[in-house]
Order: C-alpha cells, then structure tokens, then sequence
C-alpha cells in the first residue's frame, strides 16, 4: 500500500479475528518501530512482544479498554527506557500501526489504566514507564480495514477530523 494512503487511512482496529499474526509479518512490524528515529538516536525504547491470548487476557484489566487485549492476537508493549521520551515513543508506535495496517492488520493503541501494576507484571524495572500497549489482529468482519485500492482524497473527505482551516495556523510575515 502506498505509504501516503496508509497513513491517511489507518483506523484504530478494537475487532480482531483470533488467528496469529504470521511470523514474517510481525517481524516485519517490529522492525518499523526499530527503524523510527529519536532524539540524538537515543532509542529509549524496547518493545515486549506478547502472543500468549491467555496472558494478554490476564493483563487486559491494567488497560483502559480491556476488550482491546481480551480480543487482540498479540499486542507490542512499548516500554520508555527515559521518561523524557514520549515524543520518540509515539514515532515507534504508530510507525509499527502504519506497517501493520499496510499490511492488512489492524492496531490500536491502549492507555495504561494501572502503569505500576503493568510494570510489575511485565518485571520492568525503575523508572522506565509503559506509554502505551499496541493491540494487533487480523480485522474482524465489519472492523475497519485497510483498501489499497483506495483514493487518499475520498478517505479524507470522510474522515472525522477537525478540517485543516480549523487546524493550521499561516504565518505571515512581511518583515
Ligand atoms: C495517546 C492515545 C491513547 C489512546 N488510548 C486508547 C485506549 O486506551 N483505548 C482505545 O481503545 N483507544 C485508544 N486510543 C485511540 C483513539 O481513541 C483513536 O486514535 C481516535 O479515537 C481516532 O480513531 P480513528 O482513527 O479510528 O478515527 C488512543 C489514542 C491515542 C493517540
């Protein structure tokens, strides 16, 4: 899929089928998120890749949505080694969604309901924290899904977002 289509039509997926995401495939989403830049490629993120459904369910209640993880085939914990980060964590994380959607598999990103109780239970240690877990699945039927064959004008004039006069701000300068 083209990579402007991608990024303009990437939906949050909350709608999984159960099937695990083949190997080559998930590869493939890690090592987009290992390819983000950071500041001064610091890198201060490591990723914990979980597949075990029985698991991702235990750990689905310390999630703001837990139907997310209950339902997902895997999920890429992105674990901030620097608290000071957040800017990069967020680069990693929707670089491996885009990847993921680009190749027909669905994401979603999931707030922490309880960070301290998550790093106890993933055994991360001091002050590194958990921005965000990454649900993944195959879309279930009725799930948004990506369409490669798609225009990027038609997704944007359907997409619920404010309209770009409400967003950006033109500078003028005349000095
Ligand atoms: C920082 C951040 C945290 C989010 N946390 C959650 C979450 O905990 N659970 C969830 O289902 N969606 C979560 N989302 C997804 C947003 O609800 C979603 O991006 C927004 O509603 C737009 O969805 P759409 O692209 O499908 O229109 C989060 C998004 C961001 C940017």
């Amino acid at each position: 899929m083209e990579a402007y289509l991608a990024i303009v039509s990437k939906r949050e997926v909350r709608d999984y089928l159960p099937d695990p995401i083949r190997e080559e495939e998930m590869n493939q989403i890690l090592e987009a998120g290992r390819a983000s830049g950071s500041s001064r490629n610091r890198q201060h993120w490591r990723f914990i890749l979980m597949r075990d459904r029985k698991r991702l369910r235990e750990l689905s209640v310390l999630v703001t949505r837990p139907a997310n993880l209950t339902g997902c085939a895997a999920a890429i914990v992105v674990v901030l080694t620097n608290p000071r980060a957040q800017f990069d964590a967020g680069r990693a994380a929707q670089n491996m969604m885009l990847a993921a959607w680009s190749l027909g598999i669905g994401s979603c990103p999931n707030t922490p309901a309880d960070e301290p109780g998550l790093k106890t239970a993933l055994r991360v240690p001091g002050e590194a924290g958990i921005p965000t877990i990454i649900s993944l699945g195959y879309p279930a039927p009725g799930a948004p899904r990506p369409r490669p064959r798609a225009k990027p004008e038609e997704v944007l004039a359907r997409i619920d977002r404010l309209p770009l006069k409400d967003l950006v701000y033109r500078e003028v300068y005349g000095g």
